[in-house]
């Protein structure tokens, strides 16, 4: 709702739906009505329209989208008399003005806004476009190119820039209603005409700004339609009359709106925020578990892994001690941390100052009694048990009682290594992914004795240091690998059976994964498989060679380790799956020495090979991930599949706009998920990764929608 006074003949109008005053029927239909109010009370000359609480508004109540809350009025009905007043209207911006917020705020006369206030057009992060007027008045207030940078971005703008561009008018420091107030009174009586955004004719920028733009946005946010919209809407603008420009506005709004993406975008929006709440099987959680201050953290290995962790610690101002054992690799690693910093100064993602900034609080060292002082400490050695648990009885002697301990490993049996502490509940896993600095996964791992403050710690620890943090329970490999392995298993066996690894990596790519599976295995090194398989098949016992081709009647296929006995290590060697021209190099080209490889690897097998479509290699790769995400929520190793989602978005980059998968196995429906699983149970029964999840089975049955899983997983423990 929206709530109305006047005050000394200044109408004040709140806009009430807290926390961040989202824009719902109630509070349109409250908007509407007091600015009526206003506009109709002869004692009023001014009126001022602000938040209730921190905020201004965050925009349209996305919870509405696509559900049956009455549309009208829509925000550009609620506004209109804002518009056509000729009393001035003040829109008092505090906290954030986004989406539908900001298009209130442009419907007013006059803004002003505190100095950490920050106004945007986030809507194309969440699949559509400003549906209020938007992309037709921004371009007459600050001109097509920076709102073809604001609306196609999302981004952020900080007050500072917002008066810049001339979003805001003035940036205030005192109570913000008390200066809208103010504010308000000392235009009484100045003409509004020439404030009226709809009057203002919009420059005319050319086509080809907007050829350009179409380029550049297809490369930039691959796949993504709203983008494209978004310039479509800006562009008409520039072409049609107002009144034809809103109506084309909402045209293409509405398109947007009922699409799958914008589905997708809005489920990702809210499983972010779901994720973050946590729960331990005790039953503490996020609401009633409180963090440890961090404010000093140690990192163990200044390898790609320790310091990129150690780069998100600095640049996050969290002093930060790097320690090595042996000299050069510190060095080396302190280099990596510098190159980095500069790379970003060079990318504009931070200013040299700010780079200074996050080195001066680095600290190295090559003796572990550095870190006695630290709050927390990351370790991120060479993923060896024992190396691991000495390192752990080490720094349960050396750091203060109150010190959590972290680990990088991503698979290696949390309650084990915490075993060699007195400390094992402030023992837990933090596993980044590489590239630490740019990947946003901090899948945090919870051992049996973990604490829920220690996770507390963690989670937030996440948020400060800009990742999104997932809260999973112990298991082989944890959640983001122990899907990875099925859906790269499948991708070797498309590749025996007749895809090639380019056919394989195109159908991904096509899909939208930002890279196929070759070319990340490429990227990573393939050497670092063939070590890790090694290393657990002698944990298991086993003897693996290059001919292995079942491990207790289970199929394995080890063509990665022909590749790396052939020196093909990856991007690192110049050569891997593709050809890379040198060492380093990150132009990949199909080789057909690797298919030469593939084709006597068949042969010496006798393994037909047939012609394979990019939908079975898709249904494949996906549904054996899928269905282990299934067991991964059955046996209780995450708490909800949005979780998982959340994983696979920012951990392997599964695209946003096809909201992760659990959310396209429910798109797909669970008894066509189950069907096909259970076919590829009975073609390939020597893979256990096709044994149907019983917790899919059974929702299979249900038809509940993914926001009703989590209740049935709930009551049905036992499964
Ligand atoms: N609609 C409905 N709920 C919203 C919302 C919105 N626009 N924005 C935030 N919320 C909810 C969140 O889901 C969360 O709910 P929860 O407590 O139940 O989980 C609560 O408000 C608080 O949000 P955050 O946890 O995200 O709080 P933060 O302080 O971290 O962030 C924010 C605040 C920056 C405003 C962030 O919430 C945000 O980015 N919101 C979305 C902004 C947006 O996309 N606006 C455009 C909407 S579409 C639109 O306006 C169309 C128009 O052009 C016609």
């Amino acid at each position: 709702m929206a709530n109305y006074r006047n005050k000394g003949g200044v109408a004040v109008i709140e806009l009430n739906n807290p926390p961040v005053n989202a824009l719902s029927f109630e509070v349109r239909s409250g908007l509407m009505n007091a600015l009526k109010r206003a506009h109709d009370d002869k004692d009023v000359k001014c009126i001022v329209i602000h938040g209730k609480g921190k905020n201004f508004s965050a925009g349209a109540d996305i919870k509405e989208f696509g559900g049956t809350k009455q549309q009208k009025p829509w925000i550009t009905d609620a506004c209109r008399l804002a518009d056509e007043s000729s009393k001035p209207v003040v829109a008092a911006i505090a906290g954030t003005a986004l989406g539908g917020g900001l298009e209130v705020a442009l419907f007013c006369h006059y803004r002003i806004g505190t100095p950490s206030c920050r106004v945007g057009f986030p809507e194309v992060q969440i699949g559509v476009l400003p549906g209020a007027g938007g992309t037709q008045r921004l371009p007459r207030l600050i001109g097509v190119k920076h709102s073809i940078d604001m609306i196609t971005s999302g981004r952020h703008v900080m007050a500072e820039e917002a008066l810049k561009l001339g979003i805001l008018d003035k940036i205030v420091t005192d109570d913000i209603i008390e200066e809208g107030i103010q504010f308000a009174k000392s235009v009484v009586g100045i003409d509004v005409g020439g404030r009226i955004l709809r009057n203002r004719k919009v420059e005319d920028a050319g086509s080809k700004v907007f050829d350009d733009e179409i380029s550049r946005v297809k490369k930039k946010y691959k796949g993504y339609i709203a983008p494209l919209f978004c310039l479509k809407a800006i562009q008409a603008s520039m072409q049609l009359p107002y009144d034809a420009g809103m109506e084309q506005e909402l045209k293409l709004f509405q398109q947007l709106v009922s699409s799958g993406q914008a589905k997708a975008q809005q489920y990702t929006f809210f499983a972010e925020r779901i994720s973050a709440r946590w729960q331990l099987p005790s039953g503490a959680n996020s609401q009633t578990a409180s963090p440890l201050p961090v404010k000093t953290a140690g990192v163990i290995g200044a390898g790609t892994m320790g310091a990129g962790i150690a780069l998100c610690l600095i640049t996050s101002g969290i002093p930060t001690v790097l320690v090595e054992q042996d000299q050069k690799f510190l060095e080396k690693g302190v280099k990596t941390v510098e190159g980095d910093l500069r790379g970003s100064v060079a990318l504009k993602k931070m200013t040299a100052e700010q780079a200074n900034k996050a080195i001066s609080v680095l600290k190295t060292s090559v003796n572990l009694e550095d870190l006695h002082d630290v709050d927390l400490v990351i370790e991120a050695v060479y993923e060896n048990l024992a190396l691991k648990k000495e390192i752990f009885a080490k720094l349960d002697k050396i750091c203060k009682s109150k010190t959590i301990l972290c680990t990088n490993t991503s698979s290696l049996d949390i309650d084990t290594i915490a075993e060699a502490t007195k400390r094992r509940d402030k023992v837990v896993g933090t596993h980044f992914f590489a590239p630490a600095y740019i990947m946003k996964l901090q899948e945090n791992v919870y051992g049996k004795d973990t604490s829920a403050e220690t996770v507390a710690t963690v989670m937030a620890l996440g948020k400060r240091i800009r990742k999104v943090p997932v809260l999973v329970g112990t298991c082989d490999s944890f959640v983001a690998n122990r899907m990875l392995h099925p859906y790269a298993t499948e991708a070797l066996f498309l590749v025996e059976e007749g895809a090639s690894p380019y056919e394989v990596d195109q159908a991904l790519e096509d899909f939208g994964m930002p890279m196929g599976m070759f070319r990340v295995s490429d990227l990573s090194g393939l050497d670092i498989g063939y070590k890790v398989r090694k290393e657990a098949a002698k944990r298991r016992g086993i003897e693996l060679t290059s001919d292995t081709r079942f491990v207790n009647g289970e199929r394995v296929c080890l063509l990665a380790n022909v590749l790396v006995e052939k020196g093909r290590l990856g991007i690192k060697s110049g050569k891997g799956w593709y050809n890379y021209g040198s060492p380093g190099k990150r132009e990949a080209t199909p080789d057909p020495e690797v298919l030469d490889t593939i084709e006597e690897y068949c042969r010496k097998y006798d393994i037909k090979k047939r012609k394979i479509s990019s939908q079975e290699i898709l249904e494949r790769m996906q549904l054996a991930m899928i269905n282990e995400g299934f067991k991964i929520l059955e046996e209780g190793i995450v708490s909800k599949p949005e979780d998982i989602d959340i994983i696979w978005i920012y951990g392997f980059g599964w695209p946003k706009y096809m909201g992760g998968p659990m959310f396209y196995a429910n798109e797909m429906k669970l008894k066509n998920v189950y069907r096909k699983i259970r076919d590829f149970h009975q073609n390939y029964p020597f893979s256990i990764h096709w044994t149907p999840s019983k917790l899919l089975a059974r929702l299979s049955e249900t038809d509940l929608p993914i926001s009703k899983w989590t209740s049935l997983i709930n009551s049905n423990s036992k499964l």
